[in-house]
């Protein structure tokens, strides 16, 4: 129930200021927890509220390495983190999977981190990027002179990133040839630079990511077997956003400060009502999306309040949504109109239920009390549509 009417006495300011005090040294859960005191306590602590997590961010800077919180590391991400530092004491290769957007770049880091090679090199290389002619000289660098263009000496991915981690992003895309060269190094943990006489040995260890189904591009061929169970001995699923909403208000508040850092802007943070329009979205651009949300919430806010109505509303539709029948020419309907319209039609469609695994809260992914907390806000009732 939130109690906008609440004021502070000295002894609860100072109380939670040793709060503060705290959060700036332990990153765990906190930025959960201080959304969940703004919501709960009204505008009057919302400031505060501010004011902590503007001196958590001014510590995190601090650390080094400190501006790769992860966000959601003690909720959504939980048993990704706890995988990342299993595998993190190991050599062993990991392989990150996940929509576009869930953060599998913020998790490969975090594995490099996590391993003893922290202080080493970690080199991303994009494999969707490399020309096919250049492969050899992408992995395995090249002697000055060995072929037309090559200048001076290269090093290759492979001798750059030795004792360090080499993060092999989009290895969905890399080219069958590629493969195969990547599959030898692996194998026999030497290669010779293009043009080179020495053989040279490298401490690398390998993560890989992707957002396509590898396994299916191994059935029809796209994507060698042996590869495949060389990279995939530790994978690491990363759930959507829309998996763990409960991530949501950490997330929004975190974007939200990074936002207000970059425009020069005071801090917003988002109120309950927002975080239900946040929770009642499909994400299908994951975290990634949120923050351009958030970002687009705060310049339409201009330091004043997070428009995130308005930032969602900006959100150009998915062709497979089935909530723009608006033509170009008919006035354009406001969201939370749209967003009643929708409800109510998937509540038909599920006779009513709002719960359970028939229910309009599984079809829209979203927790039964979300929903519920946005049907009575929208004034729709269950009831008119039970058979
Ligand atoms: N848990 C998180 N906490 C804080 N920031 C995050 C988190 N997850 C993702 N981000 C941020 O969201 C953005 C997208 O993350 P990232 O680039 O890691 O996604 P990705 O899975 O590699 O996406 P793609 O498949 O499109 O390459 C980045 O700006 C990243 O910093
Ligand atoms: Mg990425």
């Amino acid at each position: 129930m939130e109690n906008d009417d609440i004021s502070l006495d000295s002894g609860e300011i100072s109380e939670l200021d040793a709060l503060a005090a705290l959060c700036v040294e332990d990153d765990a859960g906190v930025d959960d927890f201080l959304v969940e005191l703004g919501r709960n306590l009204g505008p009057g602590s919302r400031r505060l509220l501010q004011r902590l997590a503007a001196e958590r961010q001014a510590g995190r800077q601090k650390r080094p390495g400190g501006n790769q919180a992860i966000v959601g590391a003690e909720a959504g991400l939980r048993e990704v983190m706890a995988a990342v530092r299993q595998v993190g004491r190991s050599d062993a290769p990991v392989l990150i999977l996940g929509e576009t957007g869930t953060g599998k770049e913020v998790v490969a880091r975090a594995v490099h981190q996590h391993s003893r090679r922290a202080g080493g090199p970690f080199l991303r290389v994009n494999c969707g990027a490399i020309p096919a002619e250049l492969i050899d000289s992408e992995l395995f660098g090249h002697e000055r002179g060995s072929f037309t263009g090559a200048v001076a000496t290269r090093k290759g991915w492979f001798e750059r990133a030795d004792g360090g981690t080499l993060f092999l992003d989009e290895i969905g895309e890399l080219p069958l040839a590629a493969q195969v060269r990547l599959l030898r190094v692996l194998q026999d943990g030497s290669f010779q630079r293009v043009g080179g006489e020495h053989v040279l040995n490298v401490d690398v260890r390998l993560v890989a990511a992707t957002n396509r189904d590898l396994r299916q591009a191994v059935g029809v061929g796209a994507f060698r077997e042996d590869l495949w169970f060389r990279i995939a001995v530790f994978p690491i699923p990363l759930p959507p956003l829309r998996e763990r909403l409960q991530d949501i208000p950490a997330l929004a508040a975190h974007f939200s400060l990074r936002a207000a850092e970059r425009l020069g802007l005071p801090p917003r943070m988002p109120d309950a009502a927002d975080l239900d329009l946040l929770a009642a979205y499909p994400w299908p651009g994951n975290v990634r999306e949120l923050a351009s949300v958030i970002e687009r919430a705060a310049i339409l806010g201009d330091g004043h309040r997070l428009e995130v109505a308005r930032a969602l509303g900006a959100v150009p539709t998915p062709a497979r949504a089935t909530v723009g029948e608006t033509s170009p020419a008919a006035p354009v309907e406001d969201l939370e109109t749209v967003i009643r319209r929708h409800i109510e039609s998937v509540l038909a469609s599920c006779h009513g239920r709002v719960e359970g695994p028939h229910g309009a809260a599984r079809l829209l992914r979203v927790n039964p009390h979300t929903l519920r907390s946005k049907m009575r806000k929208l004034g729709v009732d269950a009831g008119r549509f039970r058979a």
